[in-house]
């Protein structure tokens, strides 16, 4: 399903992700590198990369491969993080012929909207984890946390000129699935405004789905705990993978 937020309203995500919201977040990554990877350098390899904003921070802590579907993502994201290598894929699909310490999925897992894309996308983390290395997983919500709820934000751009508010707005899940509707206000340098309605369809599973989404995928059990922001994280270690199987 095509988001004009990823497409043609690209160029607006630093505004609607502005780089310091990244950062907090990044830093809980950050130290689960330096325990299951303490020595540099690092790999790490994140699907669904979109503009970039987390792979800032994370820059200075790992050789970082971003993987996006999307061209006007990659685009943003290539203008703020140059040194990266950026990869167009879909996460149900991609294969680098690499591997890697880590593996992210932060705020990107939630378009994995059926159990076999969750299971294809864990089982693409998978195969490009070196053994004992460490997927982290960071979904919105789980089926047991998910409410529906409004959320407001955006930002000026003041050398611009222009500037971006927003409000988002979940409803009730039905199956395995929750929409999302995006109220986009964009402003331009000479005060017009735009108003823009994006709709965005999440997948939400319950943890009993997740653990055998990751089994399926040939990971161990996963850790679940709780960061800042959520209180599901899904951290898995990857026993000694057979590339013949
Ligand atoms: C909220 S953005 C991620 C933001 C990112 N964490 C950052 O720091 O800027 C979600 C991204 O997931 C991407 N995405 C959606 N479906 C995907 C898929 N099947 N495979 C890979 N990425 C996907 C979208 O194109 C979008 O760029």
């Amino acid at each position: 399903m095509s988001h004009r937020l990823y497409s043609d309203l690209a160029a607006w995500w630093p505004l609607f992700a502005p780089v310091g919201y990244y950062e907090e977040q990044a830093g809980y990554v950050a130290a689960r590198l330096d325990e299951v990877c303490p020595a540099k350098p690092r790999r790490v390899l994140e699907l669904g990369s979109g503009g970039g904003s987390m792979a800032l921070h994370l820059r200075q802590h790992a050789d970082l491969t971003l993987v996006e579907p999307e061209d006007a993502m990659l685009n943003v994201c290539r203008r703020l993080n140059p040194g990266a290598n950026h990869v167009k894929g879909d996460m149900r699909s991609v294969r680098l012929n690499r591997i890697f310490d880590a593996v992210i999925i932060h705020d990107a897992i939630n378009y994995m909207t059926r159990a076999n894309d969750l299971i294809a996308a864990l089982t693409t983390a998978r195969a490009h984890l070196r053994a004992g290395g460490l997927a982290m997983i960071f979904p919105d919500d789980t089926e047991e946390t998910f409410a529906p709820s409004t959320h407001t934000g955006g930002q000026d751009d003041p050398v611009a000129g222009h500037g971006l508010r927003y409000l988002s707005w979940s409803h009730p899940a039905t199956g395995t699935t929750y929409t999302i509707d995006f109220a986009l206000a964009l402003r331009s340098a000479n005060g017009s405004v735009e108003l823009v309605h994006d709709r965005h369809t999440f997948g939400v599973f319950s943890r009993a789905t997740w653990r055998e989404a990751f089994r399926q995928a040939g990971f161990l059990e996963p850790d679940i705990r709780p960061d800042r922001w959520r209180e599901d994280v899904f951290l898995a270690r990857a026993e000694v993978w057979d590339a013949a199987a």
